[in-house]
């Protein structure tokens, strides 16, 4: 019997990193990750910073640009994205063949791959011009896909884009405007999806950036690409958990809130009873997750906005937090509230349902998965993504079934 293990050991050249734990798989100038510090910079600029001073445009032009625009590039940068945020009206016909009950998610892995069917002048990645329609029209189509997800769910009319509002004022408007009701933007409610934008539009190399940049190496088309990166998206692990852990903490306060945070993080340091605390842990950062920090804020203002000061949902997660962060299973392993722990109790109070949350995440990580994308095709070096396997299965052997035809 051959072993295989040796065999590879053999060669010299293959690493075996499941879950790829220590390999890096490029070289990327977008996004800088210091996990033991909790830090986070755009091109080099902190995220607390970006959150505080620029809106979600002006982060997307820093994506894909390098720069942040001066105020003449934002104009124009604005023109371009709000000129193309309708999709083509065929679209309307596609979506009724979904049922209604469909995941928002599902609809949007769909439609997002189906664009490649409505634009073909934006499908040759060899051409710069195509790449960047193909650019700009994801970031514009994406408020525009993923709110009309959300009429459908509800058996409501598609609303149109306002090309007027501001990119996070024209979702708001899209997705709560009805034939009898326009929706007057909230200044306060704006602000916190455009800060919930910025702080999900690049992450470096997690599980779907990684997958558009695979898919991507292959040559196939953007919208193809942006597509198989919402579909790894939708996994609990990475943005459903902002859904999860809603549903977790909804599922706590039922039971008796802050009183039973005590048995309920003694069934998560249970490995048996397969419960996580949601919204905690990530892989890269061993410390308190900077957009965690942002987004607690920004609940806090939301939840103040809207009268919510009280609301029990958040106590609740501050309460569980504090308890956490004292106890020797999360310390040891540097267990920290990620970005996911509190964007859902903002989402929530800002009246979009949690179906919704990792559709948000999708729209707002549409310009980090592009931005990577095209860094990749700029690399001369790129080459087709092709990990290798450490394979475990039988050696040769002959068939000797009775079966087997002779
Ligand atoms: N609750 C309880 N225990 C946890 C948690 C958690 N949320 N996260 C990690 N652990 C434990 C693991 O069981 C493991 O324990 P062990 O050493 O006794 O075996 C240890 O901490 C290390 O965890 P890993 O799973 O090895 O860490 P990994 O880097 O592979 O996973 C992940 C990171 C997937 C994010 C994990 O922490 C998790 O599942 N968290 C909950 C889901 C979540 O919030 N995901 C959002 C991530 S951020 C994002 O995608 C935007």
């Amino acid at each position: 019997v051959i072993d295989i293990r040796k065999l590879y050991a053999s060669t010299g050249k293959f690493t075996f990193d499941p879950g790829f734990m220590s390999t890096g798989a490029c070289e990327s100038a977008i996004t800088y990750i210091d996990g033991a510090k909790g830090e986070l910079l755009y091109r080099g600029y902190a995220i607390e910073d970006l959150a505080r001073h620029c809106d979600y445009l002006d982060v997307c032009h820093l994506l894909l640009k390098g720069e942040l625009p001066t105020p003449e590039e934002k104009a124009d940068f604005d023109y371009v994205v709000t000129h193309h945020t309708m999709v083509h009206e065929q679209m309307v016909r596609f979506f009724s063949g979904f049922r209604r009950d469909a995941h928002p998610m599902s609809v949007l892995v769909a439609c997002v791959g189906a664009l490649a069917a409505f634009y073909h002048d934006s499908l040759d990645i060899t051409q710069a011009e195509h790449r960047h329609v193909a650019s700009i029209r994801l970031i514009s189509k994406m408020p525009t896909l993923v709110a009309m997800a959300y009429k459908y769910s509800q058996g409501q009319p598609f609303a149109y884009p306002r090309n007027k509002l501001s990119y996070a004022a024209n979702f708001m408007h899209q997705m709560f405007s009805t034939p009898c009701d326009e929706y007057v933007p909230n200044e306060v409610l704006v602000r916190a999806l455009d800060r919930i934008l910025i702080l999900h539009a690049d992450h470096e190399q997690n599980a779907s950036t990684s997958t558009v940049r695979l898919a991507g190496s292959s040559g196939a088309n953007p919208f193809a690409c942006i597509a198989a990166g919402i579909a790894t998206l939708w996994g609990p692990a990475h943005g459903g958990a902002n859904e999860a852990a809603l549903v977790m903490l909804e599922d706590l306060l039922a039971q008796g809130g802050v009183e039973k945070i005590g048995e309920f993080i003694k069934k998560v340091k249970d490995k048996e009873s397969g419960v996580k605390l949601m919204g905690f842990g990530h892989r890269v950062y061993k410390n308190y997750d900077p957009r965690a920090k942002l987004m607690q804020e920004t609940c806090a203002e939301v939840l103040q906005e809207l009268g919510l000061g009280n609301d029990p949902l958040f106590k609740l997660a501050m309460a569980l937090e504090k308890i956490a962060l004292e106890d020797d299973y999360f310390v040891s392993r540097k267990l920290y509230p990620n970005v996911d722990f509190y964007s859902g109790i903002v989402q929530r109070a800002m009246g979009i349902p949690t179906s919704m949350f990792t559709c948000i995440f999708a729209l707002a990580r549409t310009v980090g998965w592009i931005a990577q994308w095209s860094e990749m095709l700029g690399d001369p070096d790129q080459k087709i993504g092709r990990p290798r396997q450490l394979y475990i299965g039988q050696t040769r052997r002959p068939i000797t079934t009775p079966s087997t035809k002779t």
